[in-house]
């Protein structure tokens, strides 16, 4: 069983997916730690309800990035050993300090298909450009924004009378269905990374499909 740090800093809906497929055993895995940077963060009550240890490190309380990360790795060695840290809505970059300091690898959902819109406004940015797809990524966490190797993503359509609201409902009901895959397969032991590409042993394969968004009309 692998033992877990979610990092957030809000509402925390993607902690709860895994908090649920941890518990229903979908993931052998164990939450050892949710850390937040907010203290008003709603995940910290949802750890709190399941018996989870949580920790606040107030970015706001440190006159450096690297104390702050110091802070963090220090909270993560206290409940360790930890095997995977999973960024759920944490936002916060962390620097290249963090990443080579940390005891393992860490994991983010991205609410776009990357690599484009990268950022904290994926959702909004995909929106406004007019794209007809978006969807969201988990990738690995490299010293980019957004940029490490992708593990699964979910597509969704934008409709013509979507608003933000909408399409951000979609998309997010799609995160809560990948990231607790993506954390399956690194429990098994199932994902090799080379360069920047991620395979998956034993990889369910989707049917091949295409979509066209809107649909055709005359040509179907
Ligand atoms: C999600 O949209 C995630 O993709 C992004 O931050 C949001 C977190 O939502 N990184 P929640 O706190 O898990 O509800």
């Amino acid at each position: 069983m692998i033992r877990i740090a979610v990092f957030i800093s809000g509402s925390g809906t993607n902690l709860q997916s895994i908090i649920d497929n941890c518990e229903n055993k979908n993931i052998d895995g164990q939450i050892a730690l949710v850390l937040t940077n907010e203290k008003a963060a709603y995940g910290i009550e949802r750890a709190k309800k399941h018996g989870i240890p949580h920790c606040i490190v107030d970015h706001r309380d440190f006159s450096s990035r690297e104390d702050f990360e110091k802070a963090i790795l220090d909270a993560v060695t206290r409940h360790g050993p930890i095997d995977l840290i999973c960024l759920a809505g944490f936002m916060r970059v962390l620097t290249p300090y963090f990443l080579k300091n940390a005891p393992c690898k860490i994991i983010n959902i991205h609410p776009a298909l990357l690599p484009s819109f990268p950022g904290t406004h994926g959702q909004q940015d995909a929106f406004e450009y007019g794209e007809k797809f978006s969807g969201c990524t988990v990738h690995f966490v490299d010293e980019g924004v957004d940029t490490g190797p992708i593990i699964i993503q979910a597509v969704v359509p934008i409709f013509s009378d979507d608003t933000i609201e909408t399409l951000k409902a979609r998309i997010l009901a799609q995160e809560h269905k990948i990231y607790p895959q993506a954390i399956r397969y690194f429990a098994e032991g199932r994902i090799e990374i080379y360069g920047r590409k991620v395979f998956i042993k034993d990889e369910k394969k989707i049917d091949e499909f295409s979509h066209i968004n809107p649909r055709p009309e005359a040509f179907e």
